[in-house]
């Protein structure tokens, strides 16, 4: 597993840091990320595809974007940070647009606000497909036509770009999932959509290599700047179940009264339980005595043996404490999927880990209003590893650290669990 999840742009032979550049001609660097700037920009239409004009403009809550927003603000990314620096002949496309589409750059300009972009009928989906197409004619000029000099810098950009608008592609799914299951008539994304088919096999915890080990990114390939440095940390000795944990265990959760002990929460789990009136993970509904939740193909009934979704951090923490286990850190995850000795580590669910989101020791943000995008967030968020069902094809990393505020469970998150040894 350590070396299959690798950077997609890395595995065409383009990535910014220049590997590979003394055997490659600067136009076969255009090429590859020509080609490379294709297939993600694609992949969003393809994604986006499935929805109506009306899905792409709903935002059922604050914390979700509507698809056509998605859409533009990957856009907007490219405008703002590749074309209008590096291309002195760009034309802004629309004046309006950077204000409507900067989602948290401060240092980029004003913005509009987040829990209001469901109310932006205007400029409608042909505007923005237009927007997309005129960047993407412009990008691809500037691949192009730009001198060699600049060619390392304007790569490194347009890699950001593409693992960005990645980010965005899962964030898309999430987003509409959550309105569709706002909706009685349980919308289908696509009706010939499968769940992932977890890893069969025992059932089992494995121990983890203790000691000092190295964590975060390591060698030439992209990572987001919050997977560096790399550095050390002291793995105590543990083991970590093989499996993620499943619908049928947390099914025993709910019914040995899970969500109506409080002993077993932390006390703002607690509070959102009793103010949200959680009895189940987030999209589940019980009906005629079982249990059914809402998926990409519409109200499913739930499989026992398929891993749980939809599980806050404080629930995850709750079913460990109730399991008399915990979660495993985020650097315990990190050797453990290195050594491969987990299964399921990518492409189900997101897997909360006990760490809190912070700097690696000797962290610093980039200078610019690139480095906003992960060093503020740096606060009040727990880590979750791996990737899910939706994380595009690609994207996942070993050393690669998602966040998420504690009650957010609309995204695919899981868990596994970890007991000491
Ligand atoms: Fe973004």
């Amino acid at each position: 597993m350590a070396r299959t999840a690798v950077s997609q742009f890395q595995r065409d032979g383009a990535n910014a840091s220049g590997q590979g550049s003394s055997r490659q001609s600067v136009d076969d660097l255009r090429a590859q990320w020509r080609a490379a700037f294709a297939r993600v920009r694609g992949e969003t239409e393809a994604r986006a595809a499935h929805l109506s004009a009306e899905d792409q403009i709903v935002q059922s809550m604050a914390d979700a974007s509507p698809a056509k927003w998605h859409r533009a603000h990957v856009t907007w990314f490219f405008e703002t940070f590749l074309l209008k620096p590096h291309d002195p002949d760009y034309k802004i496309f629309d004046e309006r647009f950077p204000f409507l589409f900067n989602s948290y750059y401060v240092a980029a300009g004003p913005r509009h606000a987040r829990p209001q972009r469901g109310l932006i009928t205007r400029p409608n989906g042909a505007d923005v497909a237009g927007y997309r197409a005129h960047v993407d004619k412009a990008v691809e000029h500037l691949i192009d036509s730009m001198p060699a000099a600049e060619a390392a810098r304007v790569f490194e950009i347009l890699e950001i770009g593409l693992h960005h608008e990645q980010q965005h592609q899962e964030l898309l799914i999430t987003d509409i999932l959550h309105a569709f299951a706002q909706n009685p008539t349980d919308p289908t994304y696509d009706a010939s959509w499968q769940p992932p088919r977890p890893t069969q096999g025992p059932r089992s915890f494995v121990e983890v290599p203790a000691g000092i080990m190295p964590i975060g990114h390591e060698g030439e390939g992209f990572c987001f700047d919050n997977e560096t440095p790399r550095h050390d940390a002291l793995i105590p000795p543990i083991r970590i179940a093989r499996h993620l944990v499943s619908n049928a265990e947390w099914q025993e959760f709910i019914a040995a009264g899970g969500y109506a002990t409080p002993s077993l929460w932390l006390s703002d789990g607690w509070a959102l339980v009793q103010a949200e009136g959680w009895q189940a993970p987030g999209y589940w509904r019980r009906q005629d005595g079982a249990w059914f939740a809402m998926t990409l193909a519409g109200l499913q009934s739930v499989d026992p043996a398929a891993p749980v979704l939809h599980v806050s951090y404080y629930e995850a923490d709750a079913f460990a404490r109730f399991a008399g286990k915990h979660l495993p850190s985020e650097f315990e995850w990190e050797v453990a999927a290195r050594e491969n000795v987990i299964a399921d580590a990518f492409g189900i669910a997101w897997q909360w880990t006990r760490s809190a989101y912070l700097p690696y020791p000797g962290y610093r943000a980039a200078e610019g209003a690139l480095g906003e995008y992960n060093g503020k967030f740096m606060v009040n968020q727990m880590v979750l590893r791996g990737s899910s069902l939706v994380t595009p094809q690609g994207h996942a990393r070993l050393s690669y650290r998602n966040f998420f505020y504690p009650p957010a469970r609309w995204q695919f998150t899981g868990l596994r669990l970890a007991e000491f040894v």
